[in-house]
């Protein structure tokens, strides 16, 4: 497995390729959600390339940034055991040459600025950003990421439309712990007592698939039920939404591809999770 921290050196790695190439983009603290991406692009391509760069764009807090767990180490040593070809750990400076205030922006409006956009003001610009970036410096035939960020796919998939970005997307379904919580880098942010609650998102969001598939259709009570719910457990929610899967809008009544978004506080911690319904 070949390292690269230069956009010349990951050109020249990758020209070898001969366009065989699916990234997997992470910022690392590795999991095994990521290594799931990981094994389904190599099952997809014959050449996988995960990069890992801890986006300072996408932070709104610099404090978020400041904690956010750093385990390079520890990421090489699982990716090589993936037999991953080559890892870009591009430094700040190679991603982000000029100062912030002043460097281009991708922005998907509208879709951009819901949910997690407006819990955290301008997280998606950076994302959309970033994935840009790297999009256009490795230059994927294929990109890999966890569905557990829905609306990251989503904003990612229309900027690629929009943009006439040569790569195809492809989701991941999210993977639990046994108790059915998302894994998440974030999750190592809970102690014991925050550790039992937090399952209690991913209880809400599968009483409310349940109600689904058994008729109920007043989805803003089952959004109030389901908030209700996460708070009686010792969560505190953000947002918890029955959406249109396709653009996060709000459903018809006889829509039939559904997802429902949540997300919610515990502690320092802010955990995010999905469903998908089919109808
Ligand atoms: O999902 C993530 O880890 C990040 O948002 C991504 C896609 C690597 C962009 O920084």
């Amino acid at each position: 497995m070949k390292q690269v921290e230069t956009v010349v050196q990951l050109r020249q790695a990758v020209s070898c390729f001969a366009g065989e190439t699916a990234l997997v983009p992470t910022m690392g603290n590795l999991h095994d959600g990521h290594l799931a991406l990981v094994r389904h692009a190599r099952k997809l391509s014959r050449h996988v390339v995960v990069s890992i760069f801890i986006n300072p764009m996408q932070f709104d807090r610099k404090q978020d940034l400041q904690a956010y767990p750093r385990t390079l180490e520890r990421d090489l040593a699982l990716l090589r055991n993936e037999g991953v070809d080559l890892v870009f750990t591009p430094p700040e400076k190679v991603i982000y040459p000029k100062p912030m205030v002043v460097h281009t922006r991708v922005e998907v409006p509208g879709i951009s600025d819901i949910f997690c956009g407006q819990s955290r003001p301008g997280h998606f610009v950076g994302v959309s950003t970033v994935v840009c970036k790297l999009f256009n410096m490795v230059r994927p035939r294929i990109a890999v990421f966890g569905k557990k960020d829905f609306q990251q796919l989503l904003i990612v998939k229309r900027m690629v439309e929009d943009l006439a970005i040569p790569v195809e997307l492809v989701g991941v379904d999210t993977v639990r712990e046994n108790d059915g919580l998302a894994m998440s880098s974030r999750n190592n942010y809970l102690d014991a007592r925050q550790r039992q609650i937090a399952p209690a998102l991913y209880r809400a969001l599968r009483n409310t698939v349940d109600a689904l598939e058994r008729g109920a259709r007043d989805f803003p009570a089952l959004e109030q039920a389901a908030a209700g719910k996460m708070a009686s457990a010792g969560l505190k929610p953000d947002y918890f939404s029955i959406r249109r899967a396709s653009d996060l809008g709000e459903p018809k009544q006889d829509e039939r591809e559904l997802v429902i978004l949540g997300a919610a506080f515990v502690g320092m911690a802010r955990l995010i999770d999905n469903l998908e319904v089919h109808l």
